[in-house]
């Protein structure tokens, strides 16, 4: 095994929060780890909605924070919103420094469009729903141009190394079959979420919350892991990863109608279009089951300034055969964005030494039952940049530390049944009896394959989502009524029953 001995912080993942974490780091050196190339295989370049921020007059930090606690039902830390929201309008500006064309207002201050759930316009956007790409190109030039960092290219990560008393010292990443043991004074996982875990997602499907599987397994805090947000309006054209119709859309005034054309979402929420993302999900998902559809009507609010006001969207319509300007958009829920995530402070300090979060891999507080739109971005910025800095400051304990734990991959076959698995019984709507057989499946596959971190994250998930008897915000559970009064879940993997679910796990190998 080849041994790298790195003195400062090894970063692995290269989306916003990674990279904003590693140039904060600075003039502490940074290895940065990444599997894809910079800009790829993360799901920050994907963003289309924008930033989230208080930038224009008559708003404030408080009601961003408001908003943001509002939408995550109960379970937000008002205190990390309040460091988002407070910090979000400068994390904005330093993105703007260093190049990524945010809209401007005719004066040359930001212009801000509306999402779900803002009290008002409030999305720092880049040509209409090109942010993600736009801001991820500016930041990779910065990055490319940092002396500090160094880029390690094509490696996937296989493993946290840990020393007699548990401090995370490093990794063993993978290329082209050669494993790597890095050492270093500092680990910051900011390897995003868990969209690959299900069979429609709008992120990256290499994606599968192995950043999350690995820090349980090294015995970190995992917060949240239950609340999984979905997509309302995933472009239905059969594509995996499936496009985003971006909710900001709806912002601009699009409907969501049933194959008759007739609206729906007035019957669900009184905010109808613009209500919580969940509860727009939850409706898409009970038209479809109804055998209704679900359509997203964009003619009228768009119409022929699709291919310049939102040409990622018209882009992909077009792709798979359907032209937004003159047609609805066929429309689903898909796999969005991970609430939870490996526990951290406001620094992205996890409850194992050594070890940071940042980004969707992370759980601040921030987001609770239901992050609210566009503030994904903006919490990989804030956080990444005082998890950086925070890292930056670890001293190098030296290089001692116990023998490596690779831990398996899930192979492909197994995926796919745990793909399978996972939307049907810990999607949109779940309940006991599918939640208990999906850990029967996970339990099977864990057993056939040892614990992959997928299936680890994905145990996680299911066992929070059975134990969590109500249903608040993405957590939607049709047996189980009122919300109980708000608790947010803290849990370490030794803590969660698996062995009791063999009775489910015999009567699939009966099945077999
Ligand atoms: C969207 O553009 O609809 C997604 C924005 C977000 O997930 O915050």
């Amino acid at each position: 095994m080849r041994r790298i001995a790195h003195h400062g912080v090894v970063v692995v993942g290269a989306g916003l929060a990674g990279l904003t974490a590693a140039l904060a780091a600075a003039p502490r050196k940074v290895l940065l780890l990444t599997e894809a190339p910079l800009g790829a295989g993360c799901s920050s370049a994907w963003a289309q909605g924008g930033m989230a921020a208080a930038l224009s007059e008559g708003d404030s930090a408080d009601d961003h924070a408001r908003d943001t606690i509002a939408a995550g039902a109960g379970l937000v830390d008002p205190a990390m919103a309040r460091v988002l929201t407070s910090e979000g309008p400068d994390a904005v500006r330093a993105l703007a420094a260093l190049g990524a064309p945010f809209d401007r207002t005719p004066d040359g201050g930001f212009a801000q469009g509306l999402e779900a759930a803002h009290g008002r316009p409030r999305i720092a956007r880049v040509g209409g729903d090109q942010a993600g790409a736009a801001i991820m190109a500016a930041v990779i030039d910065a990055v490319r141009e940092a002396g500090h960092i160094e880029i390690l290219g094509g490696y996937r990560l296989r493993g946290l190394l840990q020393d007699a008393n548990g401090r995370v010292r490093g990794v063993v990443a993978q290329r082209h079959g050669e494993l790597a043991k890095i050492t270093a004074a500092a680990t910051v996982l900011a390897t995003g979420g868990l969209g690959g875990l299900y069979q429609v997602t709008t992120t990256p499907a290499e994606l599968r919350g192995e950043g999350l599987g690995l820090a349980a397994l090294a015995g970190a805090v995992i917060a949240d892991p239950e609340f999984v947000q979905f997509h309302p309006t995933a472009i239905d054209i059969g594509r995996d990863p499936a496009p985003l119709a971006t909710e900001a859309l709806r912002g601009e005034g699009a409907v969501l109608v049933d194959a008759k054309g007739r609206r729906f979402m007035a019957r669900y929420h009184p905010d109808a279009e613009l209500a919580p993302r969940d509860v727009v999900a939850r409706a898409i998902h009970a038209e479809r089951e109804a055998g209704r559809g679900a359509f997203l009507d964009a003619r009228q609010a768009i119409g022929a300034n699709f291919p310049h006001e939102f040409p990622g969207v018209f882009a992909a319509c077009m792709a798979g055969g359907i032209d937004p300007r003159v047609q609805p958009i066929p429309v689903a829920p898909a796999c969005h964005y991970h609430m939870g995530g490996v526990a951290t402070d406001a620094d992205g300090r996890t409850s194992r030494a050594g070890l940071f979060a940042a980004g969707e891999c992370a759980a601040t507080g921030v987001h609770g039952a239901n992050r609210l739109a566009s503030n994904s971005l903006l919490e990989a910025a804030v956080f990444g940049a005082r998890t950086g800095r925070a890292a930056a400051a670890e001293a190098d304990p030296g290089t001692r530390v116990e023998p490596s734990q690779v831990v398996p991959v899930l192979p492909d076959t197994a995926l796919a049944a745990l793909r399978h698995a996972m939307s049907r019984d810990a999607g949109v709507v779940r309940d006991a009896q599918g939640l208990a057989r999906l850990i029967g499946e996970i339990a099977a596959l864990e057993a056939l394959h040892g614990p992959a971190p997928a299936l680890v994250a994905a145990r996680l998930v299911a066992v929070c989502a059975l134990q969590r008897t109500e249903s608040r915000g993405a957590h939607f559970r049709s047996d189980a009524g009122a919300t109980l009064s708000p608790a947010r879940t803290f849990v370490r993997v030794s803590d969660l029953p698996a062995l009791q679910f063999l009775p489910t796990l015999k009567f699939l190998k009966a099945a077999a």
